[in-house]
Protein backbone atom coordinates (compact mmCIF):
# COMPACT_ATOMS: atom_id res chain seq x y z
CA UNK A 1 0.00 0.00 0.00
CA UNK A 2 1.39 3.87 -1.16
CA UNK A 3 1.25 6.99 1.02
CA UNK A 4 -1.35 8.91 -0.07
CA UNK A 5 -2.80 6.04 -2.47
CA UNK A 6 -6.67 5.93 -2.12
CA UNK A 7 -6.97 2.84 -4.43
CA UNK A 8 -8.06 0.57 -1.40
CA UNK A 9 -10.90 3.18 -0.65
CA UNK A 10 -11.79 4.04 -4.51
CA UNK A 11 -14.99 2.34 -4.44
CA UNK A 12 -16.03 3.83 -1.24
CA UNK A 13 -15.09 7.34 -1.87
CA UNK A 14 -18.36 9.06 -3.03
CA UNK A 15 -20.08 7.21 -0.02
CA UNK A 16 -17.87 8.90 2.38
CA UNK A 17 -17.30 12.00 0.90
CA UNK A 18 -20.53 13.59 0.09
CA UNK A 19 -19.65 17.28 0.46
CA UNK A 20 -20.71 19.78 -1.52
CA UNK A 21 -20.22 23.27 0.78
CA UNK A 22 -17.04 24.17 -2.32
CA UNK A 23 -19.03 23.60 -5.39
CA UNK A 24 -20.63 26.91 -5.65
CA UNK A 25 -17.37 28.59 -4.71
CA UNK A 26 -15.88 26.91 -8.12
CA UNK A 27 -18.46 27.51 -10.16
CA UNK A 28 -18.79 31.05 -9.43
CA UNK A 29 -14.76 31.59 -10.23
CA UNK A 30 -14.89 29.76 -12.84
CA UNK A 31 -17.09 31.67 -14.55
CA UNK A 32 -15.17 34.78 -14.08
CA UNK A 33 -12.94 33.85 -15.98
CA UNK A 34 -12.60 32.98 -19.95
CA UNK A 35 -10.89 29.65 -21.47
CA UNK A 36 -9.61 25.97 -20.26
CA UNK A 37 -9.83 25.27 -16.81
CA UNK A 38 -7.26 22.44 -15.06
CA UNK A 39 -8.29 21.07 -12.25
CA UNK A 40 -5.79 18.88 -10.28
CA UNK A 41 -5.94 15.85 -7.78
CA UNK A 42 -9.12 15.31 -8.93
CA UNK A 43 -10.26 11.97 -7.63
CA UNK A 44 -13.38 10.84 -8.57
CA UNK A 45 -14.79 14.15 -10.01
CA UNK A 46 -16.52 15.09 -6.86
CA UNK A 47 -16.30 19.04 -7.73
CA UNK A 48 -15.51 18.15 -11.85
CA UNK A 49 -18.74 16.93 -12.59
CA UNK A 50 -20.53 20.09 -11.49
CA UNK A 51 -18.28 22.28 -13.42
CA UNK A 52 -18.27 20.61 -16.79
CA UNK A 53 -22.37 20.17 -15.77
CA UNK A 54 -21.96 24.13 -15.64
CA UNK A 55 -20.39 24.41 -19.09
CA UNK A 56 -16.48 24.69 -17.95
CA UNK A 57 -14.14 22.84 -20.78
CA UNK A 58 -12.12 21.38 -17.74
CA UNK A 59 -8.74 18.77 -18.12
CA UNK A 60 -8.32 16.76 -14.88
CA UNK A 61 -5.17 14.93 -13.29
CA UNK A 62 -5.15 12.93 -10.27
CA UNK A 63 -2.24 10.31 -9.55
CA UNK A 64 -4.66 7.41 -8.90
CA UNK A 65 -5.32 5.27 -11.50
CA UNK A 66 -8.54 3.76 -9.19
CA UNK A 67 -10.09 7.29 -8.48
CA UNK A 68 -9.55 8.51 -12.51
CA UNK A 69 -11.35 5.61 -13.39
CA UNK A 70 -14.57 5.86 -10.73
CA UNK A 71 -14.73 9.30 -12.36
CA UNK A 72 -14.14 8.26 -16.15
CA UNK A 73 -17.44 5.86 -15.15
CA UNK A 74 -19.25 8.91 -13.98
CA UNK A 75 -18.36 10.93 -16.91
CA UNK A 76 -19.59 8.00 -18.91
CA UNK A 77 -22.51 7.23 -17.41
CA UNK A 78 -23.71 10.91 -17.35
CA UNK A 79 -22.55 11.64 -21.21
CA UNK A 80 -19.81 14.24 -20.16
CA UNK A 81 -16.76 14.50 -21.07
CA UNK A 82 -13.54 15.90 -20.06
CA UNK A 83 -9.54 14.83 -20.64
CA UNK A 84 -8.85 13.30 -17.30
CA UNK A 85 -4.89 12.40 -16.93
CA UNK A 86 -2.94 10.07 -14.23
CA UNK A 87 0.24 11.77 -13.22
CA UNK A 88 1.96 13.09 -10.29
CA UNK A 89 1.10 17.11 -10.06
CA UNK A 90 5.07 17.12 -8.84
CA UNK A 91 5.74 15.61 -12.34
CA UNK A 92 2.89 17.89 -13.98
CA UNK A 93 3.88 18.02 -17.90
CA UNK A 94 0.86 18.74 -20.02
CA UNK A 95 2.23 20.80 -22.76
CA UNK A 96 -0.61 23.49 -23.23
CA UNK A 97 -1.36 26.37 -20.96
CA UNK A 98 -4.85 27.44 -19.05
CA UNK A 99 -6.98 30.35 -18.27
CA UNK A 100 -7.37 28.66 -14.49
CA UNK A 101 -5.82 25.95 -12.42
CA UNK A 102 -7.70 24.60 -9.15
CA UNK A 103 -6.47 22.16 -6.49
CA UNK A 104 -10.54 22.19 -4.43
CA UNK A 105 -10.53 20.15 -0.68
CA UNK A 106 -7.06 21.34 0.56
CA UNK A 107 -5.47 18.64 -1.52
CA UNK A 108 -2.14 20.22 -2.02
CA UNK A 109 -1.56 20.11 2.18
CA UNK A 110 -0.56 15.69 0.49
CA UNK A 111 2.21 17.90 -0.96
CA UNK A 112 4.44 17.15 2.24
CA UNK A 113 7.66 18.67 1.89
CA UNK A 114 8.73 22.33 0.83
CA UNK A 115 11.11 21.14 -2.67
CA UNK A 116 7.93 19.38 -3.37
CA UNK A 117 5.63 22.02 -2.92
CA UNK A 118 7.69 24.37 -4.66
CA UNK A 119 7.94 22.22 -7.69
CA UNK A 120 4.57 21.60 -7.88
CA UNK A 121 4.37 25.71 -7.92
CA UNK A 122 6.49 26.06 -10.57
CA UNK A 123 4.61 23.49 -12.47
CA UNK A 124 1.27 24.66 -12.21
CA UNK A 125 2.49 28.34 -13.30
CA UNK A 126 4.23 27.12 -16.16
CA UNK A 127 1.10 25.46 -17.06
CA UNK A 128 -1.20 28.58 -16.74
CA UNK A 129 -0.72 31.38 -19.67
CA UNK A 130 -0.05 35.30 -18.85
CA UNK A 131 -2.32 36.76 -16.13
CA UNK A 132 -3.72 32.69 -15.35
CA UNK A 133 -5.28 32.11 -11.90
CA UNK A 134 -4.82 29.37 -9.73
CA UNK A 135 -6.91 28.86 -6.85
CA UNK A 136 -5.17 26.78 -4.08
CA UNK A 137 -7.34 25.45 -0.66
CA UNK A 138 -5.72 24.60 2.56
CA UNK A 139 -7.00 24.34 5.76
CA UNK A 140 -6.15 26.77 8.57
CA UNK A 141 -3.55 24.74 10.92
CA UNK A 142 -4.31 26.44 14.19
CA UNK A 143 -8.13 25.17 13.66
CA UNK A 144 -7.42 21.58 11.55
CA UNK A 145 -4.26 20.73 14.78
CA UNK A 146 -7.29 19.93 17.17
CA UNK A 147 -7.71 16.82 16.10
CA UNK A 148 -4.54 15.71 15.48
CA UNK A 149 -3.98 14.64 19.09
CA UNK A 150 -3.49 10.14 18.50
CA UNK A 151 -7.41 9.64 19.51
CA UNK A 152 -8.97 6.77 17.75
CA UNK A 153 -12.15 8.79 16.69
CA UNK A 154 -15.67 7.56 15.17
CA UNK A 155 -15.80 10.33 11.86
CA UNK A 156 -19.57 9.53 10.95
CA UNK A 157 -21.63 6.31 10.09
CA UNK A 158 -22.93 6.24 6.42
CA UNK A 159 -25.66 4.07 5.16
CA UNK A 160 -24.72 1.89 1.99
CA UNK A 161 -27.69 1.48 -0.13
CA UNK A 162 -26.81 -1.25 -1.83
CA UNK A 163 -26.60 -3.80 0.66
CA UNK A 164 -28.86 -2.15 3.46
CA UNK A 165 -25.78 -1.88 5.78
CA UNK A 166 -23.63 1.25 7.06
CA UNK A 167 -20.02 2.45 6.59
CA UNK A 168 -18.20 3.56 9.46
CA UNK A 169 -15.11 5.69 9.62
CA UNK A 170 -12.54 5.58 12.35
CA UNK A 171 -9.71 8.23 12.16
CA UNK A 172 -6.58 8.43 14.17
CA UNK A 173 -3.80 11.55 12.95
CA UNK A 174 -0.58 11.91 14.58
CA UNK A 175 2.18 14.19 14.25
CA UNK A 176 5.23 12.51 12.79
CA UNK A 177 8.14 12.78 14.85
CA UNK A 178 10.62 13.61 12.51
CA UNK A 179 8.44 16.89 11.28
CA UNK A 180 5.89 17.86 13.99
CA UNK A 181 4.40 20.27 10.58
CA UNK A 182 3.60 16.52 8.94
CA UNK A 183 0.42 15.19 10.00
CA UNK A 184 -0.01 10.99 9.33
CA UNK A 185 -3.66 10.07 9.27
CA UNK A 186 -4.63 6.48 9.33
CA UNK A 187 -8.42 5.80 8.26
CA UNK A 188 -9.97 2.43 9.00
CA UNK A 189 -13.25 1.92 7.19
CA UNK A 190 -15.35 -1.27 8.39
CA UNK A 191 -18.33 -2.36 6.19
CA UNK A 192 -21.42 -3.92 8.04
CA UNK A 193 -24.05 -5.67 6.38
CA UNK A 194 -27.79 -4.73 7.62
CA UNK A 195 -27.50 -7.54 10.98
CA UNK A 196 -24.65 -5.53 11.84
CA UNK A 197 -22.12 -7.83 11.12
CA UNK A 198 -18.66 -6.98 9.78
CA UNK A 199 -17.66 -8.26 6.12
CA UNK A 200 -15.09 -5.66 5.10
CA UNK A 201 -12.16 -3.74 7.07
CA UNK A 202 -9.48 -1.95 4.89
CA UNK A 203 -7.09 1.05 5.49
CA UNK A 204 -5.20 4.07 4.06
CA UNK A 205 -2.47 6.11 5.14
CA UNK A 206 -2.22 9.72 4.70
CA UNK A 207 0.27 12.30 5.24
CA UNK A 208 -0.50 16.26 4.84
CA UNK A 209 1.75 19.19 5.68
CA UNK A 210 -0.42 21.90 8.40
CA UNK A 211 1.43 24.84 6.18
CA UNK A 212 1.36 28.13 7.70
CA UNK A 213 0.21 31.55 6.18
CA UNK A 214 3.02 32.97 5.94
CA UNK A 215 5.27 30.02 4.76
CA UNK A 216 2.43 29.47 1.88
CA UNK A 217 2.44 32.76 0.73
CA UNK A 218 6.69 33.05 0.55
CA UNK A 219 6.35 29.76 -1.27
CA UNK A 220 3.40 31.24 -3.90
CA UNK A 221 5.50 34.43 -4.71
CA UNK A 222 9.26 32.81 -5.29
CA UNK A 223 7.25 30.24 -7.78
CA UNK A 224 6.01 33.47 -9.54
CA UNK A 225 2.08 34.37 -8.51
CA UNK A 226 1.02 36.99 -7.00
CA UNK A 227 -1.71 37.06 -4.44
CA UNK A 228 -5.20 38.18 -5.60
CA UNK A 229 -7.02 37.18 -2.38
CA UNK A 230 -6.95 34.99 0.90
CA UNK A 231 -10.74 33.77 1.48
CA UNK A 232 -11.15 32.11 5.33
CA UNK A 233 -14.16 29.86 3.87
CA UNK A 234 -16.02 29.90 0.80
CA UNK A 235 -18.75 32.49 1.49
CA UNK A 236 -15.14 34.53 0.60
CA UNK A 237 -14.71 36.29 4.35
CA UNK A 238 -11.37 37.33 4.67
CA UNK A 239 -9.16 34.87 6.23
CA UNK A 240 -8.15 35.52 9.69
CA UNK A 241 -6.56 33.45 12.08
CA UNK A 242 -9.73 31.52 13.84
CA UNK A 243 -11.15 31.13 9.98
CA UNK A 244 -11.45 27.13 9.18
CA UNK A 245 -9.79 27.38 5.28
CA UNK A 246 -6.88 29.67 3.81
CA UNK A 247 -8.43 29.58 0.13
CA UNK A 248 -5.75 31.70 -1.90
CA UNK A 249 -7.08 33.31 -5.16
CA UNK A 250 -3.18 34.00 -6.79
CA UNK A 251 -2.63 35.19 -10.66
CA UNK A 252 0.80 34.38 -12.25
CA UNK A 253 3.24 37.20 -12.10
CA UNK A 254 4.50 38.59 -15.20
C1 LIG B 1 -8.72 14.43 -0.58
S1 LIG B 1 -8.67 13.73 -2.18
C2 LIG B 1 -9.56 14.99 -3.04
C3 LIG B 1 -10.21 14.52 -4.32
C4 LIG B 1 -11.11 15.54 -4.99
N1 LIG B 1 -10.39 16.73 -5.37
C5 LIG B 1 -12.29 15.93 -4.11
O1 LIG B 1 -12.44 17.12 -3.87
O2 LIG B 1 -13.05 15.07 -3.71
C6 LIG B 1 -6.98 14.01 -2.62
C7 LIG B 1 -6.64 13.59 -4.03
O3 LIG B 1 -5.29 13.93 -4.31
C8 LIG B 1 -4.72 12.90 -5.11
N2 LIG B 1 -3.26 12.99 -4.97
C9 LIG B 1 -2.53 12.85 -3.84
N3 LIG B 1 -1.23 13.09 -4.10
C10 LIG B 1 -1.14 13.37 -5.43
C11 LIG B 1 -0.07 13.71 -6.28
N4 LIG B 1 1.19 13.82 -5.82
N5 LIG B 1 -0.32 13.95 -7.59
C12 LIG B 1 -1.59 13.85 -8.07
N6 LIG B 1 -2.65 13.53 -7.30
C13 LIG B 1 -2.43 13.30 -5.99
C14 LIG B 1 -5.33 11.63 -4.55
O4 LIG B 1 -5.23 10.54 -5.45
C15 LIG B 1 -6.76 12.10 -4.30
O5 LIG B 1 -7.56 11.93 -5.42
Amino acid sequence: MGINDYAAVADLYDIYVPATFDIDFFITETKKISGDVLELMSGTGRVSIPLIEAGVNLTCVDKSAELNAVFAKKLEDLGLKAEIHQMDVRELELGRQFAMAIIPFNSFSHITSPVDQRKTLERIRQHLRPGGIFICTLTNPKVRQKTVDGQLRLLRIYPLPETGGELLLWIVENRVPEDARIVEALQFYEEYDSRGVLFSKRYIELYYRFTQRDEFEALARAAGFRVNALYGDYSRISFNEDSPFMIWVLEKAD
